[in-house]
């Protein structure tokens, strides 16, 4: 059996004849930058993940960067993430011109330590951007509480997390500001590259709004220098038409992680995931820890399912960032998960046989890999 490690063919079949015809609508207006379908597209997200603004625009590392230059991060300043995350997330502070930090992760939920946030902070520090990691929500109200004590801005990383809450407050409301992306594997994908920020703020989403358009809110006028990095009318018809299903999608993955916890609660080796109390997870990952997790891996993907790690190498240890001049040991416990952490197949239309295979081949691994 092939299971991928999400399905997009069985989620476009449920949207297919919706986009025919959506599509036929958007050539005959040939409205392909920032006409009504974006318009329309950004009105929509807003309102599901309960925000005044979203601002599409191109990719979920340039909604992160220009999150980051709407509040004026630039040279000099310091911005901390979290070790364990995608390379955007800190890729996104060096392109604004500022220095990432690194914080250490806890190690039953992976999320952000908000210790070694604390133990990072100093005169140069402008913000902090957790993420929201797998689908649920970083600690924001220790994380809050420590922001508004030291005078940092906490901004968010929510490319895992469309419809993630904490509290009944969706991504974008705790923080000033998240950026997301819609990089097609996310839990609400376009067919391409594409992003936004979500914002309560009317002045940080005006200045999103003239960043990804060269600057300018006047036609031909440009105060700042900015980016060409809009969200693509195609993209917004089929986030439009996929947000839809939304609701009903996590419901379904939450439904498939509840599975996996009783169908590997017997499998002794396997760490389990841990939600966070007040947290309404959305599955974006079903995340695992396991002995010798790469020989695990190779015959997981030998017996079809395409199982991976999220994230092999810590951001401290990448060479991007050779010159901050980390070293093994840094971050302990976020190295220790990046050799032990294993994300298996979750998406919404995951079936009982496929979930009962993954298990079975993952039993199967470990007691060979012993
Ligand atoms: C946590 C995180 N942040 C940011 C990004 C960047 O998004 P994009 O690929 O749309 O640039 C990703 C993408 O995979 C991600 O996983």
């Amino acid at each position: 059996m092939l299971i991928p490690l999400v399905d997009l063919k069985a989620q476009h079949q449920q949207i297919a004849d919706e986009l025919q015809q959506r599509f036929e609508r958007l050539f005959e207006n040939t409205e392909f930058i920032l006409g009504e379908e974006v318009a329309s597209f950004e009105h929509e997200f807003a309102g599901f993940c309960g925000v005044k603004h979203c601002v599409g625009v191109a990719n979920g590392t340039d909604a992160l960067e220009m999150m980051l230059r709407a509040v004026d991060v630039a040279n000099g300043d310091e911005v901390i993430v979290p070790a364990n995350s995608f390379i955007a997330t800190a890729a996104a502070v060096v392109r604004a011109g500022a220095v990432p930090r690194f914080a250490d992760s806890d190690p039953e939920t992976h999320l952000v330590d908000v210790q070694t946030v604390a133990q990072q902070i100093n005169r140069c520090t402008k913000a902090i951007v957790p993420v929201h990691l797998y689908g649920q929500i970083a600690p924001m109200e220790e994380l809050k509480a420590l922001a508004d004590q030291t005078g940092v801005l906490l901004l968010e990383d929510a490319a895992h997390a469309q419809g993630a809450r904490h509290h009944k407050q969706g991504i974008g409301s705790i923080g000033l500001e998240a950026a997301t992306s819609f990089y097609p594997s996310k839990n609400l994908g376009g067919y391409g590259d594409g992003g936004a920020v979500l914002t309560n703020s009317d002045d940080v989403a005006a200045a999103v709004r003239a960043l990804r358009n060269h600057g300018s809110e006047t036609k031909y006028h440009h105060p700042r220098v900015g980016f060409n990095s809009r969200l693509d009318a195609i993209q917004a018809v089929v986030l439009s038409a996929k947000l839809k299903h939304l609701a009903h999608w996590s419901e379904a993955r939450r439904q498939a992680a509840r599975r996996y916890d009783e169908l590997l609660s017997e499998l002794d080796a396997v760490t389990l995931p841990v939600t966070l109390p007040g947290n309404e997870h959305v599955w974006h990952l079903y995340v695992v820890r396991v002995p010798r997790r790469d020989a695990v891996l190779r015959k997981l993907n030998e017996a079809g399912i395409g199982a991976a790690p999220h994230y092999p190498l810590t951001i401290h240890l990448q060479g991007a960032f050779k010159h901050l001049c980390h070293k093994r040991g840094d971050f302990p416990v976020a190295e220790a998960a990046s050799e032990q952490v294993l994300s298996i197949p979750i998406f919404p239309e995951i079936t009982v046989e496929q979930q009962i295979y993954v298990v079975s081949e993952l039993q199967r691994a470990l007691s060979k890999v012993g």
